[in-house]
């Protein structure tokens, strides 16, 4: 299959700040501010999200008001309504302000037990009601080591869209995110996050058609820095980053903003 070149996709940069189960209300509030703060002025030249703990979405979208921040989720469950008690559906979170919501996050897969079969119901559940849904992907250390990256990315595609309408997969961006790689500080080369995204583009493609895998927005997670951001983005099929623990701290993740959207004035 031949490669699907960047270039002729137009795709704009997207930094996504992933908080995890961080911040208080105060800090949560501080935090976006500042995000808020630093890109003004980037408005349409790329795309800046942020996605808080749940109790914060609210305070997180007063703060980000009249910026060009969008807010995005961190999970969703895979019903609109019901007895489910605990869990958070995806309307309530387009209600909130969210644009976008992070699945499949290896965290959930691996900690929380989070099944292909069960990520393709939150996918279309989510789509449903108009959110972009940030898809993850990644294989574990063994995994690659044993020459399996290809594979496990070939079988998280084919489980985790399951039944997606086609007319529905605009809406997605993929995360590559190889889990050895997550919150460890040992970040994937260039050339690694180059070769998977390239993969998953062309795996797209085989599925939705070249025009709509051009289209396809796919960044990079795992332990990007404002010291290799610029080398990492630098690649042609990787459009951007899931930021986990840099995105706590403004600086660092204007920092990797700049890198993303270089013509930007942080
Ligand atoms: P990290 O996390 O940047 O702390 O490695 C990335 C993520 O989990 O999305």
């Amino acid at each position: 299959m031949s490669t699907i070149h960047s270039a002729a996709g137009g795709r704009k940069k997207l930094v996504a700040g992933n908080w995890k189960m961080f911040t208080t209300p105060q800090s949560a509030a501080e935090l976006a501010r500042a995000v808020a703060h630093g890109v003004a002025g980037t408005a349409g030249r790329g795309g800046v999200l942020v996605c808080p703990p749940f109790p914060f979405l609210g305070l997180v979208a007063a703060a980000l008001e009249r910026s060009p921040v969008a807010l995005g989720a961190q999970n969703c469950f895979h019903e609109l309504e019901g007895a489910f008690t605990g869990e958070v559906s995806p309307r309530m979170l387009r209600d909130m302000g969210c644009d976008y919501v992070i699945l499949g996050h290896s965290e959930r897969r691996h900690k929380l037990g989070e099944t292909d079969e069960l990520i393709s119901r939150k996918v279309r559940c989510a789509v449903e009601v108009g959110l972009r849904v940030i898809l993850c992907f990644g294989e574990t250390l063994p995994e690659r080591e044993a020459n399996k990256t290809e594979q496990v990315l070939d079988r998280q595609f084919s489980g985790s869209l399951a039944g997606l309408p086609p007319d529905k997969v605009p809406q997605l961006v993929f995360a590559y995110e190889p889990v050895w790689a997550i919150g460890t500080g040992r970040h994937a080369t260039p050339e690694q996050a180059e070769q998977a995204h390239a993969f998953l583009r062309r795996r797209a493609a085989a599925a939705f058609g070249d025009v709509a895998a051009r289209a396809l927005t796919i960044l990079y997670g795992g332990s990007v820095n404002p010291g290799n951001a610029a080398s990492l983005f630098a690649e042609p099929e990787v459009d951007g980053g899931l930021i986990g623990g840099a995105s706590l701290k403004a600086n660092d993740f204007l920092d990797i903003v700049k890198a993303a959207l270089p013509t930007s004035t942080p």
